[in-house]
């Protein structure tokens, strides 16, 4: 690219290089041998008899287009009046604009029909209603497709009754066999409760989910699950958090702290150091 600008400048600065060249060349030229002042013309004025004799008898479809009258006929159609000597010619209205304005008035009835009486098209705001209805079809499409390029480190918490719903359609048809109808645990563990095997943040449940653990009989849900299923499914895991159903699974794992978003890493450091220090004591 900058290549390609180099040279075209270099070509630029070459033409003009040339061109200025050329031009002190005359310069010099005329120094040294000036051209006459007034030069002899050579080719006599047309007069207008001749360019009239030298003119097509018949008459130009463009002539026949424009409606206009064979050269020979101007005189008899020249108007009585006289502007400060211009003079205005009679002619018929070219066919074209004829053609123009009639095909106006035909089409003003055709849209009258079509529009207003027969109401076959949208007006103005039916047709901006119609595009918003397009444009909210189209945002649904381009948040579907944003949603289904989540991944495990993009995935957000996210509780909105739409979400958790979609969540728990998912868990009913895919997770309950081993979760248990309230995610108390059967073959799985309990997920209702703080003790995780692999994290509890939504970004651990998420890629717990997608990847599974395989070796433990907890499959993976990639090929199954679109992301946007496997966020809504994580989500509404993490809303049953202490509901404490009856006939939970004993805990599993270790206790999952959430770390606040807004902390910055000083807090977390200085938190690990004094949780550190409860420890020792
Ligand atoms: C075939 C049985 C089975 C099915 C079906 C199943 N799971 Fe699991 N799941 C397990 C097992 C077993 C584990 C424990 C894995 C381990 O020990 O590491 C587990 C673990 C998990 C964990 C991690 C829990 C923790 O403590 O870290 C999550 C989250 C989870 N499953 C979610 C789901 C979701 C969501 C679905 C449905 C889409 C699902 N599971 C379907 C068997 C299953």
């Amino acid at each position: 690219m900058l290549l390609a600008i180099l040279l075209l400048f270099v070509l630029v600065l070459l033409f003009v290089s040339i061109t200025l060249l050329n031009a002190f060349k005359v310069m010099y030229a005329e120094q040294l041998n000036p051209t006459p002042y007034i030069k002899q013309l050579k080719e006599p004025v047309l007069d207008y008899d001749k360019w009239l004799s030298l003119q097509p008898k018949k008459p130009s479809i463009w002539t026949k287009l424009l409606s206009l009258r064979p050269i020979e006929e101007e005189g008899d159609l020249v108007i009585d009046h006289a502007y400060d000597g211009i003079k205005e010619l009679n002619n018929p209205v070219p066919t074209w604009f004829n053609v123009l304005f009639f095909g106006t008035m035909i089409f003003a009835v055709g849209y009258l029909f079509y529009y207003h009486i027969g109401g076959y098209g949208d007006l103005q705001d039916q047709e901006y209603e119609h595009e918003m209805v397009k444009a909210q079809v189209e945002k649904a499409a381009y948040l579907e497709k944003s949603a289904n390029t989540i991944d495990e480190n993009s995935v957000k918490f996210d509780n909105t009754p739409t979400v958790l719903q979609e969540g728990r359609t998912v868990f009913t048809t895919n997770c309950v066999v081993c979760h248990g109808d309230k995610g108390q645990g059967i073959i799985g563990p309990n997920l209702t409760d703080e003790y995780w095997l692999h994290g509890g943040g939504i970004n651990n449940v998420f890629k717990t989910i997608k990847y599974g653990v395989p070796e433990k009989g907890m499959i993976s849900w990639e090929k199954n699950l679109n992301p946007k299923q496997i966020s809504a499914v994580a989500n509404f895991i993490l809303s049953l958090k202490g509901s404490n159903p009856a006939g939970a699974k004993a805990p599993q794992g270790e206790k999952y702290e959430e770390k606040s978003l807004k902390d910055n890493e000083m807090n977390t450091v200085k938190d690990t150091v004094k949780k550190d220090d409860v420890t020792k004591k």
